[in-house]
């Protein structure tokens, strides 16, 4: 397997290139549009044909480059059943795998940060979006965000999975690349709660300021950043 994580620098947000080796196909996760060209290049040095590409949920802080990525490469695009955007080629539900030449990436609804949130897991290979993240968890305080959603997507979900799972996260601010879901169950201080209720009371008194651009960028990326 080929696989690669890289960082845009604006919105501190994680996009993978997941390949095989064999048949050199690739996969996208959480594209940049602004990085697009970067991803192509990439593609291109790895003598890899892009042939899906995937967007967690409906993001807040920067555009995805899948509607791109989909006209230059002619890549599927795939995105959970609980999209609000029309024109994803494929939508994806629960345990649905999605495949790429001997490679399968299973789809796990984890609603909450948004009420269109999955997370995606390749072997032990946790693909997250913003559900959770290391040290942290996606705020639920906008598009149909919901903190007891979001506890019962991480605790009765994510958290079961083994111990051992490698969390690669949607963002991280503080330059972290990777964390465990053991880790996580045991250090991360929103998951040091008993019952949903204390988990609300958290998300309800963030008091974060709204995404700069969210207003644009929210409608935009339900075009899938066309
Ligand atoms: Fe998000």
């Amino acid at each position: 397997m080929i696989f690669k994580q890289l960082f845009d620098n604006n919105s501190s947000t994680y996009t993978y290139l997941i390949a095989s080796e064999k048949g050199r196909e690739a996969l996208i996760i959480d594209p940049v549009l602004e990085n697009i060209e970067i991803y192509i290049k990439t593609l291109e040095e790895l003598d890899l044909k892009l042939v899906k590409v995937i967007d967690t949920h409906i993001h807040a802080d920067h555009i995805t480059g899948a509607s791109q990525l989909n006209k230059k490469t002619n890549c599927c695009t795939i995105m959970g059943e609980h999209t609000p955007a029309e024109s994803v080629q494929i939508k994806v539900k629960e345990d649905e795998l999605i495949k790429i030449d001997g490679l399968k990436i299973k789809a796990i609804y984890t609603p909450g940060h948004t009420s269109d949130s999955y997370s995606f897991l390749m072997n032990n290979l946790l693909f997250s979006g913003d559900t959770l993240l290391i040290n942290g968890t996606g705020r639920t305080d906008f598009q149909n965000g919901n903190a007891k959603d979001a506890y019962h997507s991480i605790f009765n979900k994510l958290l079961k999975l083994p111990e051992e799972t490698i969390l690669y996260p949607g963002h991280d601010y503080n330059g972290k690349k990777k964390s465990t879901i053991g880790n996580e169950k045991k250090f991360n201080p929103r998951l040091q709660v008993d019952n949903e209720n204390e988990y609300e009371e958290i998300m309800n008194n963030l008091n974060l300021p709204k995404p700069k651009l969210m207003d644009i960028n929210v409608p935009r990326n339900i075009k899938l950043g066309a």
